[in-house]
């Protein structure tokens, strides 16, 4: 009984969800009248739609931080609590040598948000990828062993979360640091140091940056397996007294992928710990998957373009469009019941433009993954997502 009732109010919100993406194509049926259609299309404002619930953020792109795309920057100030730099604190971005740190785009967003009094989240101080070969190596060259390693490690985390103690409100300490079968992933950073590299990066986080909450943030964290694997490591820090203050599930998504019982699993178990839990990189693609092994987001993909594989080039047909809205729907039910439980969902991305998925795992493709389109309009199913699930 529970479930039809549940059943008929997703299909009610469904048919809102058509009737509103039908009304705004009836209205623009050329998109590059989009400016016009903005203006019809009365968006709501995120941050105060979930405000009683969580906190609603978006990765910002360089080009945005730098204030090079005044509207999105409007946009994220109008819509969003949290923000979180797409790329610019990466290691290969903030700390390329040895003796060279790059703070100029992470500054910037560190006012940005300050003056905004968005939640800024840094990302991320210890990752397998986007890490220059140097930091592996000693000043002569030469590979490094545990503890010269361990010392660049500390040297990186002091200099940067450091450097913004109080000022930037959260870190992504660890991303992706298990394999997916839970077990920790053959990185330089675990074949150096050993299976305690995180308990370090941790320790050292809390350290250089007090005031931070400390989390840990991994893509397919919905899977059993991958689940537990981050149940240990968080119980392994708690049991060390070692401050980890949540998790992080990165949910790039598609519109059959993954089963959302087990994400919605996943959120509860992680909560059980005692800790936080965000969605922290929600996107959701529609574009057909050429390796299905592969979904996730293991940036070393890499695949040749195929146009069967780039179906919209120029717009997005309706038809898919609704499933882009059940799916979202079907996201927030989860989200929106769990709500108790989570402390943010934040976007990977403001609008489709800057998505990563355009790009991965095949370069060149168009894909319709976030709430805003290209033309920075909001997309007509989002005005259904706070009622989700209720
Ligand atoms: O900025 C340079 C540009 O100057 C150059 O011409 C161009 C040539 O390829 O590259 C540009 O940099 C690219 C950058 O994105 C900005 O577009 C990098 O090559 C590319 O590797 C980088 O991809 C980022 C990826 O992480 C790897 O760092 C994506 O934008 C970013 O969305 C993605 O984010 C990750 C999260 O950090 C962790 N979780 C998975 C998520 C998606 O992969």
């Amino acid at each position: 009984m529970a479930n039809n009732t549940y059943s008929f109010k997703i299909y009610a919100i469904l048919v809102l969800c058509l009737m509103l993406i039908s009304c705004q194509s009836d209205k623009n049926p050329n998109p590059s009248k989009s400016a016009a259609s903005n203006q019809q299309a009365k968006p709501i404002v995120l941050k105060e739609a979930f405000k009683e619930r969580y906190r609603v953020g978006t990765a910002m792109s360089l080009v945005q931080i730098m204030g090079e795309e005044p509207d999105t920057l409007s946009l994220v100030t109008s819509q969003f609590n949290s923000v979180t730099p797409e790329n610019s604190m990466k290691w290969e971005r903030i700390h390329p040598e040895r003796n060279k740190y790059k703070f100029k785009a992470s500054d910037t967003l560190v006012e940005f948000s300050n003056q905004n009094k968005l939640f800024l989240v840094g990302h991320t101080l210890v990752w397998h990828s986007q890490t220059p070969d140097w930091v592996f190596q000693q000043a002569d060259g030469s590979p490094s062993d545990r503890k010269a390693l361990l010392e660049t490690m500390r040297l990186h985390i002091e200099a940067v979360a450091g450097r913004y103690d109080g000022k930037i409100q959260a870190w992504d300490v660890v991303n992706e640091a298990l394999n997916e079968d839970g077990s920790l992933r053959s990185s330089k950073w675990h074949e150096i140091i050993g299976d305690d590299y995180l308990e370090h990066a941790f320790a050292m986080a809390a350290k250089a940056s007090p005031h931070a909450k400390l989390y840990y943030n991994d893509y397919n964290l919905f899977k059993p397996e991958k689940r537990q694997g981050v149940i240990r490591l968080v119980k392994r820090l708690q049991s060390k007294g070692i401050p980890i203050h949540g998790v992080g599930l990165q949910a790039h998504y598609a519109l059959d992928y993954p089963d959302l019982n087990e994400f919605e699993d996943s959120i509860k178990a992680f909560a059980a710990l005692g800790i936080d839990v965000m969605i922290t990189e929600l996107d959701v693609s529609v574009l057909p998957f050429p390796d299905e092994e592969n979904q996730g987001a293991d940036v070393s993909l890499n695949l040749a373009l195929q146009s069967k594989f780039d179906p919209y080039p120029n717009q997005l047909p309706e038809s898919v469009e609704l499933q882009l809205a059940q799916r979202y729907m079907e996201i927030f039910s989860v989200l929106n019941r769990n709500a108790k439980l989570i402390d943010r969902v934040t976007f990977w991305g403001v609008h489709d433009k800057q998505s990563w998925r355009n790009g991965w795992p095949m370069q060149g493709r168009h894909d319709y993954p976030l709430l805003f389109d290209r033309s920075l309009k909001q997309k007509a199913f989002v005005k259904a997502l706070p009622q989700a699930g209720l």
